[in-house]
């Protein structure tokens, strides 16, 4: 790991050297406000010049420890030498020829990868799985919308209140999580219902009340569910919750479609965190972690079910070859090394989290697995506040340890699965710092 994380270019740990943004970063940031879209969700002012291991440069020489990954992506850390040069040696080679229309090495070598890991049942010809290649998380949303509907003949679709599944209309259309997120862009898809997640009592409400009112399940196609609520709040749920929804995917002929976008490839110590439960999902979703950064999603269905024919579904862009190059070398890591890591170093910042949670009151017990975990922030009365965690965003970035929220007023830590042990230690204590200084 040692290898990996330290590296000649950048320090190795934090190194703040200006005011925050510096000069160069606060002229960047006119320029872009001035042209790029209000949407744009920046927390912090941290223009970035360059990433390796777990470590970001911005434009002005400053050093931060990254404890995001971009948004839980960087699985084998910023710019792995390995994966730079799968990237370079491909690009030299084949950039694009568009695997709807025609066939090349690395986009079959990958879904062969993919085939024999995926957690479904193996079929008579010895894979798993049929892949069908995205560009983005919310690209592997729609197109499971899609072959869910088409295999089952049914309309309607079960999501979850706290969800997440992206941006486009149908992936949208199933997210439940933040009203911004959707408010302003009806009509969206119908024959969508949400229903409380996490705990197996909530499935009550579908069996006892949906089922036999509004959705009778022999129109339901599918169950959209995160293994873990990832920008809900990284929400784990009650042992029996999974379980359960596979069961009533059992008697109703519904199917399971597990969104791995976040919580999948290595993050939670596992390839993927269904494989946390015993639960065989139908169908899961995939992106962010899978190329280290280069964009790429991907669906995986048991065989039997991608039975749409050629033209129903396709991608000009999806299974790119140097995405797809970048994806072989990052499986190999993840699976040489970096789930074992995620495992290890998960447990050593839960540990370091819980003794903070003794400390600090105004914090909650850490949850999560592996390197997917979150703390929330409390106000003196025990309340979620969002504006105790924000505050404490900005301040660890003004001191070098870039964090994320999610949830109400959570913060999520999903860094990199290569940092190491030294790493963690420096951000839990930068983190005490700044909550000695905030609370
Ligand atoms: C669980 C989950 N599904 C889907 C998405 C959407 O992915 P993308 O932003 O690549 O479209 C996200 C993004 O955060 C996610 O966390």
């Amino acid at each position: 790991m040692d290898a990996i994380t330290k590296n000649p270019l950048l320090p190795y740990l934090p190194k703040i050297t200006t005011s925050l943004p510096g000069p160069r970063a606060q002229e960047l940031i006119e320029r872009d406000l001035a042209v790029t879209s209000p949407s744009y969700t920046r927390g912090y002012p941290l223009v970035v010049s360059r990433g390796e291991g777990c470590m970001i440069e911005d434009v002005d020489g400053n050093v931060f420890l990254d404890l995001t990954a971009g948004i839980a992506v960087t699985a084998t850390g910023h710019a792995h030498p390995q994966v730079v040069q799968a990237i370079q040696q491909q690009a030299a080679r084949l950039v694009h020829m568009s695997g709807t229309d025609f066939y090349y090495e690395p986009m079959i070598e990958l879904a062969e990868s993919l085939a024999v890991l995926a957690p479904f049942p193996p079929s008579q010809n010895g894979t798993r799985a049929r892949v069908f290649f995205t560009n983005s998380g919310a690209e592997s949303n729609e197109g499971a919308i899609k072959l869910a509907r088409y295999y089952t003949k049914r309309p309607q679709i079960i999501a979850f209140l706290g969800a997440f599944h992206g941006r486009t209309y149908g992936a949208m259309s199933l997210t439940g999580s933040k009203k911004i997120q959707r408010q302003g862009f009806g009509p969206l898809l119908p024959g969508v219902t949400h229903i409380p997640y996490g705990t197996p009592a909530n499935l009550d409400y579908l069996e006892k009340q949906l089922f036999t009112t509004v959705s009778p399940p022999e129109e339901v196609a599918a169950i959209f569910v995160e293994p873990i609520q990832g920008e809900g709040g990284y929400i784990v749920p009650e042992n029996g919750f999974l379980e359960r929804i596979r069961d009533i995917c059992d008697r109703h002929g519904i199917l399971m479609v597990v969104d791995e976008v976040q919580s999948g490839m290595g993050r939670t110590g596992k390839m993927f965190a269904i494989e946390h439960w015993e639960v065989m999902p139908d169908i899961i979703t995939l992106a962010k972690g899978i190329a280290s950064g280069l964009p790429l999603g991907a669906i995986l269905s048991r065989p039997e079910l991608m039975t749409w024919p050629p033209g129903s579904h396709a991608t000009t862009f999806g299974g790119n070859p140097v995405a797809c190059a970048a994806a072989k070398v990052t499986l190999q890591l993840l699976q040489t090394e970096l789930i074992e890591n995620a495992c290890q170093r998960g447990t050593q910042l839960q540990a370091g989290l819980k003794q903070l949670a003794q400390r600090f009151q105004q914090i909650s017990q850490p949850r999560g697995k592996g390197l997917m975990v979150a703390i929330d922030l409390l106000d003196t009365e025990g309340k979620l506040s969002p504006k105790l965690r924000n505050g404490v965003v900005d301040k660890a970035f003004d001191r070098g340890l870039l964090l994320l929220g999610c949830g109400r007023a959570a913060i999520r830590f999903c860094p990199p699965l290569v940092i190491d042990s030294e790493q963690i230690q420096i951000a839990l204590e930068i983190l005490a710092g700044v909550l000695e200084a905030t609370l």
